[in-house]
C-alpha cells in the first residue's frame, strides 16, 4: 500500500504544485492545445454541482449538444426575466443569426473590455434601442438572404445611427437590406485566404496589405457602387470588407472572430473602439461592485443558502455572496463519500478559514454508499445519488431557518443561452442542465444566479479578483456523481480508496509536470477486470487501471492528451508500485465522439 501521507500533508503538497502549474502554464504557452477552429463554446462544466448527477444525465447532455442547433425567429423575447446589468456600461449587442462563432464574437467583444450580449435577429427596434447599445453585430449564420424564412432583423436597426458589423451572413444581409446586390454562389468557400487590403483607415486599420483571413460563405455581395467602399478582397471574393461612405455600416466576408484570421481582433478593435467609441471600460472589478450591490437590493434582509461542491463556479459564487452580504449567506457542502482525496479539506479550508463563511458540511458518504450497493448500472448510481443529494440537501436547508428564502446557483452565460431564456432566445432546445432546472424549484427558493452574464473564463477571472485561491479558480471539472462512474461496476470503501490513491498519484504527476493548465480534464478509472502480472518472484491477479487525459474547449468534443511518455512511465510505475490492489495500468487514447469523456 502507499505510504499514506496524512490528506492534509498531501493537500498542501498539491496545492503548492497547483500554484508552481499555474504560474508556469501563464508563463510558457501551453504545451499541449485542443484542436478545432475556434470553437465558440465555452467551457461547459465546472466540478459540477452534485445536484447535477440526476440532471445531467446521459441523456440531458445529449440534448444539449442537440441544443445547438440553431431556429430562427424571435422566440424568447418575451420571456426575459430581467434587462442584463449591461445597461450600466457600454454594450455591444450581436443579433445572432445562427453563427456557430455567435458567442465566440461575445467573447472577443469582452476580450477587449467591451460588455456584450447575444440577442435574437427578431428583436424589436425599441427594445434594442432601450438597451443603448454602442455598437450592433449582425453575427454570421448558416442560411442565404435569398431562402425563405432566412432570419432578418428590422431594417430600421441600419437607420439608428449606430455603428453597425455586419459578419459574412451579416454583411450580406446588412447590403442586401440596403439594395447592393448578393449573388448566390457558384460554390462554397471554406477555410483560409488570402486577402488583399486596399484601404487602411478605418475598420482595416493596422491590418497589413496582404494577410490571411478565414471564409465559410455560399452567397457574397456581388459588387460594391455608389455609397459603398470595398476595402479589401480576395482572389474569389472581390468584396471581402466594405463600409458604407454615409452610414454608420460595416461588413467582413470572412470571420474576425476566429484564431484562423490573425488580425481579426485589429478589425474588431478597429470597430469597437474607433466606429463605436467605445472605452472598453467593462472590468471584472467593476461587474463584482455592481452585481453585488444588485444581490444586496434583491434579497434585502433574507438568508441566502449556495450549495458548495469545489468547483469553480459555485466557489465563485459563494465567494461573492460573502462580500456581498457577508453572515447572511450560509454554504451547504455535501460529502457524498465519493470526493477525491483532499477536496472537502480544501473547501473547508478555503471558506470556513479565509472566507469566514458559515460553512455546514453535511457527511452524508454511508448513506450514498449504501443506495450504491450492488449497484453497477451507470444510470442508476446516477438516478441514486440525483436523488439523495436533492434528500440530504433539502434537509440541510430546512435547517439553516426561515429567514433562507434564496438559493445561489453559479448558471453561467452559456447555459442561459443554451436553455433559451437569454435574449438571444433562438437556442432550440430543452436543455436539461444542473444548473437550470431540478433542484431549485423542488425546494422552493427564489434563485439567485450572480453569473448568469459571464463566459468561463470571465468567472474565473471574478474568482482571481475575489482572491480565491488558484487551485480552485483553475480547477478541472469534476462530475456530480463524483468518483461512482470512475469506479466501473460496483462502488464500495475499498474501490474507491483503490481508486482515488491511483488518482492523487496521477495529479501529482500532472501538476509537477506543469501539465495541469495544459489539459482540460485528467483523472483516472478503476476498470472492473483482473489481470496477471509478477511482482518480485510471485503472480498476481489484480485489478487495472485506466488513465484519462483530455484538452478540450467546450467539454462537447475532446482529443486526448499528448501526455509525454516519459510522464506516463512515471506515473504508471508509480501507480504500480504504491497502490496495492493495482498491477497494470492503460492509458486511454479514444477520442470525443465517438467515446465520451468519462467511462461511465
Ligand atoms: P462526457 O463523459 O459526456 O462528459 O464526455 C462531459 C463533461 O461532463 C462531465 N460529466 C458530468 N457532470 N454529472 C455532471 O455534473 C454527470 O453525470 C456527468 N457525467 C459527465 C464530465 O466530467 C465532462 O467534464
Amino acid at each position: 500500500m502507499r505510504t499514506a501521507a496524512s490528506s492534509a500533508e498531501r493537500l498542501s503538497t498539491h496545492r503548492g504544485m497547483l500554484d508552481r502549474s499555474s504560474a508556469a502554464a501563464a508563463r510558457s504557452s501551453a504545451p499541449i492545445r485542443a484542436s478545432g477552429v475556434g470553437s465558440s463554446k465555452e467551457g461547459a462544466t465546472e466540478a459540477p454541482h452534485p445536484a447535477s448527477a440526476q440532471a445531467a444525465s446521459r441523456a440531458g447532455r445529449s440534448v444539449r449538444a442537440a441544443s445547438m442547433v440553431k431556429v430562427y425567429g424571435d422566440r424568447g423575447i418575451g420571456s426575459i426575466a430581467r434587462l442584463p446589468m449591461s445597461t450600466a456600461t457600454e454594450t455591444v449587442l450581436i443579433l445572432d443569426f445562427g453563427s456557430q462563432f455567435a458567442q465566440l464574437i461575445a467573447r472577443r467583444v469582452r476580450e477587449m473590455g467591451v460588455f456584450s450580449l447575444l440577442v435574437a435577429p427578431g428583436t424589436p427596434l425599441e427594445k434594442i434601442r432601450s438597451l443603448g447599445a454602442k455598437g450592433i453585430i449582425l453575427s454570421g449564420g448558416p442560411a442565404s438572404v435569398f431562402e425563405e424564412g432566412a432570419p432578418r432583423c428590422d431594417p430600421g436597426v441600419l437607420e439608428l445611427g449606430i455603428p453597425v458589423l455586419g459578419i459574412c451572413y451579416g454583411m450580406q444581409l446588412g447590403c442586401h437590406m440596403m439594395g447592393f446586390e448578393v449573388s448566390p454562389a457558384s460554390h462554397r468557400e471554406y477555410g483560409r485566404a488570402q486577402l488583399d487590403v486596399r484601404d487602411h483607415d478605418g475598420l482595416m486599420h493596422g491590418v497589413p496589405a496582404r494577410t490571411t483571413v478565414w471564409m465559410s460563405h455560399g452567397d457574397q455581395v456581388k459588387d460594391a457602387h455608389g455609397d459603398l467602399a470595398v476595402l479589401a478582397s480576395t482572389d474569389t471574393c472581390p468584396v471581402a470588407a466594405v463600409a458604407h461612405r454615409t452610414k454608420p455600416f460595416y461588413g467582413v466576408q470572412f470571420h474576425p472572430e476566429v484564431t484562423h484570421t490573425p488580425h481579426g481582433t485589429d478589425i474588431l478593435r478597429n470597430f469597437l473602439y474607433g466606429a463605436c467609441g467605445c472605452q472598453g471600460n467593462w472590468r471584472m472589478a467593476d461587474f463584482l461592485e455592481r452585481e453585488s450591490a444588485r444581490i444586496r437590493a434583491d434579497v434585502g434582509t433574507d438568508r441566502v443558502i449556495c450549495g458548495l461542491s469545489g468547483g469553480v463556479d459555485s466557489s465563485v459564487v459563494a465567494a461573492l455572496l460573502a462580500r456581498a452580504i457577508g453572515d447572511r449567506l450560509t454554504c451547504i457542502f455535501v460529502d457524498n463519500g465519493l470526493l477525491r482525496n483532499g477536496e472537502r479539506d480544501l473547501v473547508e479550508s478555503t471558506f470556513r478559514g479565509a472566507f469566514d463563511v458559515d460553512l455546514r458540511v453535511i457527511d452524508a458518504s454511508k448513506e450514498f454508499l449504501s443506495d450504491l450497493e450492488g449497484i453497477s448500472d451507470p444510470q442508476e448510481k446516477r438516478r441514486r445519488i440525483g436523488h439523495r443529494f436533492i434528500d440530504v440537501f433539502r434537509m440541510a436547508a430546512a435547517e439553516v431557518g426561515h429567514d433562507a428564502r434564496w438559493l445561489a446557483q453559479g448558471t453561467l452565460y452559456p447555459d442561459v443561452i443554451e436553455s433559451g431564456a437569454s435574449l438571444a432566445g433562438t437556442a432550440a432546445n430543452i436543455k436539461l442542465h444542473h444548473n437550470v432546472g431540478g433542484l431549485p424549484s423542488e425546494l422552493g427558493f427564489r434563485l439567485v444566479e450572480p453569473l448568469r452574464d459571464l463566459f468561463k473564463d470571465e468567472v474565473r477571472r471574478l474568482g482571481e479578483v475575489l482572491g480565491l485561491p488558484p487551485q480552485i479558480v483553475w480547477r478541472h471539472p469534476f462530475p456530480g456523481p463524483g468518483l461512482a462512474v470512475r469506479v466501473l461496476g460496483e462502488v464500495t470503501e475499498e474501490r474507491l480508496a483503490i481508486l482515488r490513491d491511483c488518482d492523487e498519484i496521477l495529479l501529482e504527476e500532472i501538476v509537477s509536470e506543469d501539465l495541469y493548465r495544459a489539459t482540460s480534464q485528467v483523472f483516472a478509472v478503476l476498470l472492473p477486470v483482473k489481470s496477471v502480472g509478477v511482482m518480485g518472484d510471485g503472480r498476481t491477479y489484480d485489478s487495472v487501471v485506466a488513465l484519462r487525459a483530455v484538452t478540450t474547449e467546450d467539454f462537447m468534443t475532446a482529443d486526448w492528451a499528448r501526455l509525454p511518455y516519459d510522464v506516463l512511465a512515471r506515473i504508471s510505475n508509480r501507480i504500480i508500485n504504491e497502490v496495492k490492489g493495482v498491477n497494470r495500468v492503460v492509458y486511454d487514447i479514444s477520442s470525443k465522439p465517438p467515446a465520451t469523456i468519462e467511462w461511465e
